[in-house]
């Protein structure tokens, strides 16, 4: 039996997680494979009997490249096992109960899923964070332990024990393990309008540009969505908002406007930030959080945007 681990990531938490699940799975398995989404060959897919996928969460659910890839790119893989794993910075949405679905449609058997904290580099949000420090060891080793789990429930299933098969939480069930799904927060003014903003207003600035020496943002976009054929290059509509573009370029060539979200995040923030509290320490209580940043480190003031050098952050994919 062969299976693989397929993995999105763009700090590095997924794909942390993607690898202890693969070295968990490989303790059992005679061949297991691990490939970041953008590289697997797809029509090698159809030999694999267990896969598993993950990726970040992102504005409450999966990029629209995990959607795509299993709505467009998976073919012929009924009654093939699968696990659906991802890492996120507390507000799961409706991460799981989408990607599960979404396989479930393909035809696939998912026989299990799991969730990880993870540090968060999202341009709004504070630094450090509550999740920072996550995934940690005691995360890794849980992550090890799920990659052996599946292979062993996969095996068994395989052989006729088809109890094993979960029931996947739905409605109030989904919300009572993971909610809110969408939470108080994303329901604010704030957020509302900034979820429902069209005008981001991306901008390339050719002064400090290095095209073509330097196609950073067309490498790592997800989406595929800039373009640099025409003059100026555009942000296309499929652009799914993971800011890395603007975030990593080298030179700070990619421009924002910021000034409309700073006073739109500005008086949200003590709502936000009291909003979130009472979030984790909810989740704390209920066990499905471990602090690994004290409370008085939070800093609400610096959201990544305020950050004027580049690249802000570092990608490690
Ligand atoms: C653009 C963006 C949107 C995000 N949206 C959410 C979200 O809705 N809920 C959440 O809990 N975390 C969110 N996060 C945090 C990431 O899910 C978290 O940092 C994840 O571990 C990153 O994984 P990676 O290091 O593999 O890229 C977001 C991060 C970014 C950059």
């Amino acid at each position: 039996m062969k299976s693989i681990v397929i993995y999105d990531s763009y700090t590095g938490n997924t794909k942390r997680i993607a690898y202890a699940i693969h070295k968990g799975m490989s303790r059992l398995r005679e061949q297991c494979d691990i490939v970041r989404l953008r590289d697997v060959n797809l029509r090698d897919l159809a030999n694999y009997d267990l896969i598993g996928l993950g990726s970040p969460v992102f504005h409450f659910r999966e990029l629209a490249n995990v959607t795509h890839f299993i709505e467009h790119n998976m073919e012929s893989l009924d009654g093939k096992h699968a696990f659906v794993f991802c890492t996120y910075a507390g507000m799961i949405g409706h991460y799981l109960s989408r990607v599960v679905s979404a396989l479930t449609q393909r035809g696939l058997i998912v026989i299990g899923w799991n969730s990880w904290y993870g540090s968060q580099y999202y341009p709004f949000l504070p630094k450090p964070y509550i999740t920072d420090g996550h995934p940690d060891e005691i995360d890794i080793k849980e992550a090890e332990d799920f990659g052996t789990e599946m292979v062993i429930r996969s095996r068994r299933i395989s052989l006729g024990e088809k109890s094993l098969v979960p029931t996947f939480p739905r409605g109030k069930d989904y919300d009572e393990i993971y909610g809110p799904t969408v939470g108080p927060i994303l329901e604010s003014a704030t957020n509302r309008q900034l979820y429902k903003s069209q005008s981001f207003g991306f901008k390339v600035n050719m002064e400090k540009c290095n095209y073509p020496k330097c196609s950073h943002c067309i490498d790592i976009c997800p989406m595929g969505a800039i373009d640099f054929s025409v003059s100026p290059p555009l942000f296309m509509i499929n652009c799914d908002w993971c800011w890395h573009c603007e975030q990593t370029c080298p030179r700070g060539a990619i421009e924002v406007d910021w000034e409309p979200y700073d006073k739109l995040v500005e008086p949200q923030k003590t709502p936000m930030a009291n909003e979130m509290m009472v979030f984790f320490d909810t989740a704390e209580a209920k066990g499905r959080f471990r602090r690994l940043v004290p409370l008085e480190t939070i800093n609400w003031d610096i959201p990544f945007f305020k950050v004027k050098k580049p690249p802000r952050i570092k990608l490690d994919r």
